[in-house]
């Protein structure tokens, strides 16, 4: 080590803008369907929740969001966000103009009144200068936070005024195209309904995201008209208008078109999440998950996997849903909001809001409802169901029964076919269960009920007292056999012609036939 050595510095984060406009203003009637557009879900997320996610990972200073279709739901939508995207977002209502300039306009004047204090909060700071802004649209679920950063990043370096993202598309149809000088340079945008034949061989196509120098972006939009084929403030007049006053204008061009690509209708929603999830199973892949069929494995984009965990095919991992190491999930299950612990084992398993403890195992055919817990090296296993059930280390409730409202110690074994009945019919009430408790086969547990610990149940038990610590429990009628009562009162049948048969020893010899007529 010398004197001289050079501290490398900090890779650059993503660079943060002043704000990020994200366009949600719409109908997308192309949907039909009474829910907004936006609202649809994708991979996990609403479409707007994706862009929002994606636009609130470069840090803005402001988050806007413009809204008008179904203006309070959409609104009550995104600011239910605001605590998963770390921010609250601005909600900018747009008026009766159309058109992505109007939307931009509107989302710049909201902007600006968050920023202006209350007359009565001191003297107003003017808003001097608005920085980097970055409009996005709610629509278009793919796009990631690193290919924002990347075209502010080229935004800022280069000292543009506008900067569009764009792709080559081998249909441009219906997109704004690209217009470029001889030199390349950009020239500006002209809309798919406004170009000529000439302009719409043009395959560069205009994504709708853009970053802005933001005073450039609110006085050109004051210049911008409706003199157009569709009548609309165009966003993209823009790009001419700060040209004309002597602002470079820029590109960047993504080779990666599924970020860009917008969900128009529910056959391109189908696609984009088909993509979306292929891109979240290799990312887990990548990070050390193994799934063995990903055409049947489905994964939600907040889903979370420690490395070393297996999927096996046909499983849908949902929402806050974790898996923990060595875990193993599948075939057949689905999880919502799950946690599994290391270890564990899911198989052939429904289960939401549930946590599954370090190498507990579950399933085949098992569903696990809200509130179900199970502890460390737990079972619960085939026709099974639970809820709001808390069930300790090592305890098992293997075959065939229903845990509702319970708790149940550690090291108990639930006998076969047991079921709380924990609903009385108006109130539902909880059943407790100590450790190293044995219950038998069928055995109820009428709530409110305690077992203690160590103790027994018999089968068939119909529990409606409490049952003291070591206790056995019976409820069910000593068994009285009626000796000879087929062959008295069934004479003739094939049951009494066995029981003869029995009686004097030949059962096995010469076994009765069924009864034809049964
Ligand atoms: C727009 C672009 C076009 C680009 C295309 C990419 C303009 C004039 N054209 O066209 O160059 O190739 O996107 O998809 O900008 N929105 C509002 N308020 C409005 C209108 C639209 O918020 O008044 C929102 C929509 O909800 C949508 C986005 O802006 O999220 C784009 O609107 P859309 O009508 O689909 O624009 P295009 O005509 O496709
Ligand atoms: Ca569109």
């Amino acid at each position: 080590m010398t004197e001289s050595t050079v501290v490398p510095a900090e890779p650059a984060g993503p660079a943060a803008p002043a704000a990020v406009i994200v366009l949600a203003a719409g109908a997308g009637t192309r949907m039909k369907s009474k829910t907004p557009k936006i609202l649809h879900p994708i991979g996990g997320r609403s479409m707007i929740g994706h862009a929002l996610t994606a636009a609130a990972g470069l840090n803005p200073g402001e988050l806007v969001a413009v809204v008008r279709h179904q203006r309070d739901l959409v609104a009550d939508h995104i600011l239910s966000l605001s605590e998963a995207l770390g921010t609250t977002p601005v909600i900018a209502d747009q008026d009766e103009m159309p058109g992505t300039g109007r939307a931009v306009q509107c989302g710049l004047e909201a902007l600006t009144a968050a920023a202006t204090p209350a007359p009565d909060a001191g003297p107003a700071a003017p808003v001097d200068g608005f920085g980097t802004v970055v409009v996005t649209y709610g629509d278009v679920p793919l796009l990631t936070t690193e290919l924002l950063a990347e075209l502010v990043a080229t935004h800022e370096a280069d000292g543009n005024a506008v900067t569009v993202l764009t792709a080559l598309l081998a249909d441009p149809t219906g997109y704004g195209r690209i217009l470029r000088e001889a030199d390349g340079t950009v020239a500006g945008i002209v809309e798919h309904k406004d170009a000529t034949a000439e302009q719409r061989a043009v395959n560069e196509v205009n994504s709708g995201i853009y970053a802005f120098d933001g005073d450039m972006l609110a006085t050109a939009l004051a210049e911008v008209t409706t003199d157009n084929a569709q009548g609309e403030m165009y966003l993209t007049d823009v790009l001419q208008i700060a040209r004309a006053a002597g602002g470079r204008v820029a590109a960047v061009t993504t080779t990666d078109q599924w970020q860009v690509e917008g969900a128009n209708d529910r056959v391109q929603l189908q696609a984009l999440g088909a993509e979306m999830n292929r891109r979240t199973l290799q990312r887990h892949m990548r990070a050390g998950t193994s799934i063995q069929d990903p055409a049947t494995t489905w994964i939600d984009s907040t889903v979370t996997l420690e490395p070393d965990t297996t999927i096996l095919p046909n499983t849908h991992l949902q929402g806050a849903t974790h898996l923990s190491e060595d875990s193993v999930v599948g075939p057949d299950t689905t999880l919502v909001d799950t946690t599994v612990g290391i270890g564990a084992t899911v198989t052939r398993t429904q289960a939401t809001g549930a946590v599954i403890g370090d190498r507990a195992a579950v399933g085949p055919f098992t569903y696990l409802r809200p509130g179900t817990v199970l502890g460390e090296q737990g079972k619960i296993g085939a026709f099974y169901e639970t809820k709001n059930a808390i069930i300790g280390r090592g305890s098992k409730l293997s075959h065939l029964g229903y845990a509702g409202d319970a708790e149940i110690g550690e090291y108990t074994n639930i006998g076969c076919g047991n079921i709380t009945a924990n609903y009385d019919g108006v109130n539902k009430h909880r059943t407790v269960i100590g450790n190293h408790v044995r219950t038998s086969s069928n055995t109820v547990f009428i709530a409110p009920v305690t077992v203690g610990d160590g103790a027994y149940t018999g089968a068939g038990a119909v529990v409606r007292k409490d049952v003291p610590a070591g206790a056995l429990a019976l409820t069910v009628a000593p068994q009285r056999n009626s000796e000879g009562w087929v062959e008295d009162r069934r004479p003739g049948s094939p049951a009494a012609d066995a029981a003869a048969q029995a009686r004097v020893g030949h059962a096995t010899s010469n076994p009765p036939q069924p009864d034809a007529g049964a």
